[in-house]
């Protein structure tokens, strides 16, 4: 049987009269990728610094790996690794990507005949070893953040709580960044908990998804039953080869339709409950004799998301 990882109980914590996070229940199963899904200020990093034991919880309890944070803060730091918000500005700008590992490794008591061998492996892994004399601060920042993430795991952590881990960086950069955390998850097994306001990210990486506001979980549940249960009025372009003017006056006349516009070859349409709309909409443009080159889906904003988990919280 799995146990779960990280368990919050009516987890609060409060700065003067503002409620960064306001009694949170969360349960984070062994092995998952689990994501807090947030738009600023939602209370994200204050959950993960709670869960760190950086903070102590105003009220509420959490335990993580079966350590309670407030009664056995020691064993929490011994089992978790924390790359913060910023996570690399915490490396040693100077010291090479190796120093700066084998310096965390010694702060963290790891025995020294280990050392080089743990630090060779996570190079190897996140891509680094070539990169292993260069100072930090001259890395690219992917590979700054890969190095934060090598000094997360080097105590070989079972839970990992990651602070918005692909926030400062390109997409090339984010989507490798994606990769080694689905690469570790599959390789070590361990748990993650995973901030973000990137919906996308989000739903490509976690399993499980909890959405934030104003210190509240909104929402939560398995990635794949949220996105059918909010039925999201989803944006789909349509490209078709010949006459854009009927297509967009077909798709108006359908009474799921939200929103029709035209760019160039392209109506936009904006659909309610795509799972069962869009094969609708695409038969009567298929009648009506218009000829599909492209059905394409555009990504759901946050905006959009959080207007549905309001709907659906107000039922
Ligand atoms: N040390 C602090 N003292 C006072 N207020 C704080 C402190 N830390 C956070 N807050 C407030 O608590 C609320 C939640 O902040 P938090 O940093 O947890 O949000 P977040 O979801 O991580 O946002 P972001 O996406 O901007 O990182 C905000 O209103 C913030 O201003
Ligand atoms: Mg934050």
């Amino acid at each position: 049987m799995k146990l779960d990882n990280i368990v919050t109980s009516r987890l609060t914590k409060r700065f003067g009269d503002i409620v960064a996070v306001d009694h949170i229940d969360l349960d984070v199963p062994e092995g998952s990728i689990f994501g807090l899904l947030g738009p600023n200020g939602a209370g994200k990093s204050t959950t993960v610094r709670l869960l760190c034991t950086l903070l102590r919880p105003t009220e509420g309890e959490a335990v993580v790996a079966g350590h309670n944070v407030v009664e056995a803060p020691v064993e929490v730091r011994r089992v978790v690794g924390v790359l913060p918000e910023e996570g690399n500005h915490t490396l040693y700008q100077r010291m090479t990507a190796y120093e700066n590992l084998e310096y965390f490794a010694k702060l963290y008591g790891i025995p020294e005949e280990e050392i080089p061998r743990r630090i060779e492996e996570l190079l190897r892994f996140m891509d680094l070893w070539e990169r292993r004399d260069d100072p930090a601060g001259e890395l690219s920042s992917g590979n700054r953040q890969r190095l934060a993430l090598c000094r997360a795991l080097l105590h070989r952590p079972k839970v990992l709580l990651l602070d918005e881990p692909t926030a400062s960086l390109d997409p090339v950069a984010a989507k490798r960044v994606r990769e080694l955390i689905l690469s570790l998850s599959k390789k070590y097994g361990m748990t993650f908990f995973i901030n973000s306001h990137n919906l996308a990210e989000v739903q490509r990486i976690c399993d499980r998804i909890a959405i934030i506001d104003q210190g509240e979980i909104l929402l939560a549940g398995e990635t794949d039953d949220l996105r059918s249960r909010l039925k999201v009025e989803q944006v789909f372009r349509v490209r078709v080869t010949n006459d854009v003017a009927k297509a967009a006056s077909v798709a108006r006349s359908a009474e799921f339709v939200r929103e029709v516009s035209t760019e160039a070859d392209t109506i936009v349409v904006k659909i309610a409950d795509p799972s069962s709309n869009n094969s609708r909409l695409m038969r009567m443009l298929l009648d009506a004799g218009v000829n599909i080159v492209e059905f394409s889906e555009e990504e759901v904003t946050l905006e959009d998301l959080y207007l549905s988990v309001i709907r659906e919280v107000k039922k």
